[in-house]
């Protein structure tokens, strides 16, 4: 058996893949087949054990999870913890900045995810001055300008591994160092690659990284996590903050000794069902290894570059496979009728203005899958019938 069947071996593991071609992971993962049962162990924890579950499992999960994501980021043990949300994790971060008494600019591009970019415009009252580097193209963003825009004023850079609407993939190690030179930390955002491509914190160079479970990993609303450069942790003390990360929790003082681990970032009550249910997602896939995910998407994304090719779509992804995540972004006409018209044959993906239809093979992904999809985007935009999935009124598209 080839790596590549062997990871087609875990389709039965995931039920959507019995009825849909499943091409959008960078949205949301499809979800384990062992999720039901993990649910169903919350609830039977909470039903038998009561309040006692907190001192026998759900106290600790935020951390022991957090061991679970470290080796796909290569951190170590206890240096990640669970956040609620990927924009709520920044949150923390940025509020441990002062940018009255300290440096003022921090430096973003505007291909970062936009909730991040609102929280950043959000810092401008508090003194912050906010660099967003431009892209030209819509597709990626000139390193040199990013590097050229840190200074000895610079407080943090703050930019996507990958970008979420053309996946393309910074050069993040480079930044880092710049960063460093200069006295300033590097903040990054890992939603979209953790997962899909391998992440090595301390290679790169970098202080914190950011990611969540909802889409590569196959986990879920709810299960973001965060990892500090353990050296930094006592550097930073959140203003965002609240009883979890205080040293004594339990003797509810009312004021704040902050832990010196990476429980300092925490804040409220954890969302417990969320973290049970990001469990299997990211089993299987330490079971798997990111190697051989990174291994099969580069080849999957190629393939579908060439499909797109062959029939005459125009495709807005990194042609460079160092520089491509794990989706492939097709600027058709009508793209977003086109992605509804696809879902309505159960061939499941999204469209993003600016991006296009993005199609995001993972680890399950057949090569016909990948086919059916290119030959079926190919023939809606023939035969018209686009036309017929005009705009809706969900706001979810
Ligand atoms: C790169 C990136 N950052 C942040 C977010 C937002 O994350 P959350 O909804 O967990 O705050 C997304 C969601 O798609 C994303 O792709």
């Amino acid at each position: 058996m080839t790596t590549e069947d062997a990871l087609l071996s875990c389709r039965d593991r995931f039920p959507i893949l019995e009825s849909t071609n499943y091409l959008i992971s960078n949205s949301l993962g499809a979800m384990p087949r062992d999720v039901e049962q993990s649910l169903a162990e919350y609830a039977r924890v909470w039903a038998s054990r009561g309040v006692r579950a907190w001192e026998e499992t759900w106290w600790t999960m935020v951390a022991d999870l957090g061991d679970l994501v470290a080796p796909l980021i290569g951190a170590g043990p206890g240096e990640v913890v669970f956040q609620p949300t990927v924009t709520l994790a920044h949150a923390v971060v940025f509020s441990a900045f002062d940018f009255r008494s300290g440096r003022r600019r921090i430096v973003t591009d505007a291909m970062h995810f936009p909730s991040v970019l609102y929280l950043l415009d959000g810092l401008r009252p508090e003194g912050a001055e906010i660099v967003v580097v431009p892209s030209d193209d819509g597709v990626s963003v000139d390193t040199g300008r990013l590097i050229e825009a840190i200074d000895e004023t610079t407080a943090f850079v703050n930019v996507s591994h990958v970008l979420f609407k053309s996946a393309y993939i910074h050069d993040v190690a480079a930044i880092a160092a710049r960063a460093r030179e200069v006295g300033a930390l590097t903040i990054i955002d890992g939603y979209q690659s953790v997962g899909t491509i391998p992440v090595d914190v301390d290679a790169a160079g970098l202080d914190v990284y950011i990611g969540g479970c909802l889409k590569w990993l196959c986990g879920g609303p709810g299960a973001a996590f965060l990892w500090v450069r353990p050296e930094l942790r006592n550097r930073l003390a959140p203003r965002l903050t609240g009883w979890m990360s205080h040293a004594r929790p339990f003797a509810f003082e009312t004021t704040l000794d902050r832990r010196p681990d990476a429980w300092r970032f925490l804040h409220g009550t954890p969302s417990i069902p969320s973290l049970y249910a990001a469990r299997p997602g990211l089993e299987i896939i330490r079971d798997i290894g990111i190697n051989a995910i990174r291994a099969k998407s580069m080849r999957q994304t190629a393939m579908l570059l060439r499909l797109a090719d062959s029939l005459g779509l125009n495709c807005t992804t990194p042609r460079d496979p160092g520089r491509r995540g794990g989706t492939v972004a097709f600027d058709t006409p009508h793209g977003y009728e086109v992605s509804r018209t696809l879902k309505s044959r159960e061939i499941l993906c999204d469209f993003r203005p600016g991006a296009g239809v993005r199609l995001s093979p993972h680890f399950y992904t057949r090569d016909d899958d990948l086919i059916e999809a290119v030959h079926t985007m190919a023939s809606i935009l023939e035969d018209g019938s686009w036309a017929l999935h005009g705009r809706s009124s969900s706001p979810v598209t």
